[in-house]
């Protein structure tokens, strides 16, 4: 069978009639524990994975773009003379808004043509958007020699994704797609931006994803609003203490006395993220230990956060982790990524998994009257030249 560079390739030959000048390969990610702490300053333990976008780029000798998504079999044609102007189509915007972001910083970038298709299912919050702003910039950073660095190129895909496309997001998503590395996770203090990599030593584990084929619309729905309600969160400890900055500074005992008294709900969601923080760093321990059974407890306690505290989950998720609990050979499940649906994560036994999804699926469809769809989490390097 074909792999998908090589029908990348094919592709581009066939649509511009020369070789690609360059192929990079941009993956999606896990994230074994650490939800919604992005934002708040806070750890996260990602990892990239075996799914991911190719794509093919030459230069133009013009000034325009011409773009073909393979999966959509949809193509767009422009100018990248300024003013750059919003797609009709969505995810051309996600290719301008990193033209746009390298034009900001007075970056030279002509135009373009650029072929791509991807294994990332879409909508199951393995950042199918992340791997795209960051196989775009990696490539034009390399076809126009711009001598950016990984993290300047995190940064800049993330602030595309807040300004161009207009969700509020963290830099987990991007960071995790361009810094993995094959079987180590990275545990990323977004505070700081220092990172360290952990050896995901799974002897006969493996983390399973299920797809509750619920799609998750994170920009329309409610994402931006918890980054609000734990802004809100911040300036109610902000009043006796004025040094702290985020949720990062801020305790348990300070949410407490200051924030559950005047706001019920937003303790609520800043009690979440201060709890699930403090799961990264214990849980990074258990991984440093061997004890995956006490990391799996922290991943089960994870998800009871995001559903009764944050509540980013959703009847299909909840489901699928009560349903992963009650059954034997699994260590841990949640939710994984913004919520409202898309993939929960869960590590498993490797020998037990296709009996149990062979068992789960039928139920689902009966109790969801959804497919489940089902992948395994190979842990894998991140954003790189093919
Ligand atoms: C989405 C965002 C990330 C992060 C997660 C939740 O994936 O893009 O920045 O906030 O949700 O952890």
């Amino acid at each position: 069978m074909q792999t998908l560079s090589s029908r990348v390739t094919q592709k581009f030959q066939e649509i511009f009639s020369s070789q690609a000048a360059l192929l990079v390969r941009s993956p999606g990610r896990v994230n074994l524990i650490g939800e919604h702490t992005d934002y708040n300053n806070g750890f996260v333990l990602p990892a990239a994975v075996d799914k991911a976008i190719y794509m093919a780029v030459e230069r133009r000798r013009d000034d325009d773009v011409q773009l073909f998504a393979m999966d959509l079999d949809q193509s767009y044609r422009g100018s990248l003379r300024p003013p750059l102007t919003q797609s009709a189509l969505h995810w051309p915007n996600y290719i301008l808004g990193i033209v746009g972001q390298l034009r900001n910083l007075g970056l030279t970038v002509g135009g373009f043509n650029c072929v791509f298709a991807g294994d990332i299912p879409l909508g199951a919050g393995m950042s199918s958007s992340a791997a795209l702003e960051n196989a775009i910039i990696f490539s034009l950073n390399q076809l126009f020699g711009l001598g950016l660095d990984p993290m300047t190129m995190v940064r800049l895909s993330q602030k595309a994704e807040n300004e161009f496309v207009g969700l509020q997001c963290g830099i987990m998503d991007m960071f995790a797609s361009m810094f993995g590395r094959k079987d180590q996770v990275i545990r990323l203090d977004c505070q700081s931006l220092e990172y360290t990599y952990f050896p995901f030593r799974t002897e006969g584990l493996r983390l399973l994803l299920l797809d509750t084929q619920v799609e998750h619309s994170l920009a329309s729905s409610e994402y931006n609003v918890r980054r609000q309600q734990c802004e809100a969160g911040v300036k109610l400890v902000q009043r006796q203490h004025p040094s702290v900055r985020s949720l990062r500074d801020v305790s348990l005992e300070m949410l407490n006395t200051l924030v559950a008294p005047a706001d019920e709900l937003i303790y609520r969601r800043c009690s979440f993220v201060v709890e699930e923080n403090a799961r990264v760093v214990a849980g990074t321990e258990d991984l440093q230990r061997g004890d995956l059974a006490a990391f799996g407890r922290k991943m089960y306690a994870s998800h009871e956060g995001l559903s009764r505290k944050y509540e980013v989950s959703c009847v299909e998720s909840d489901w699928l982790v009560d349903q992963l609990r009650d059954a034997g050979g699994v260590l841990g499940a949640r939710q994984m990524g913004g919520g409202f649906g898309g993939c929960t994560i869960n590590l498993v036994q490797a020998d037990t998994i296709e009996a149990l999804v062979e068992r789960i699926a039928p139920l689902y469809r009966k109790a969801m009257n959804r497919e489940l769809k089902w992948y395994i989490g190979q842990i894998e390097n991140g954003t790189s030249v093919v």
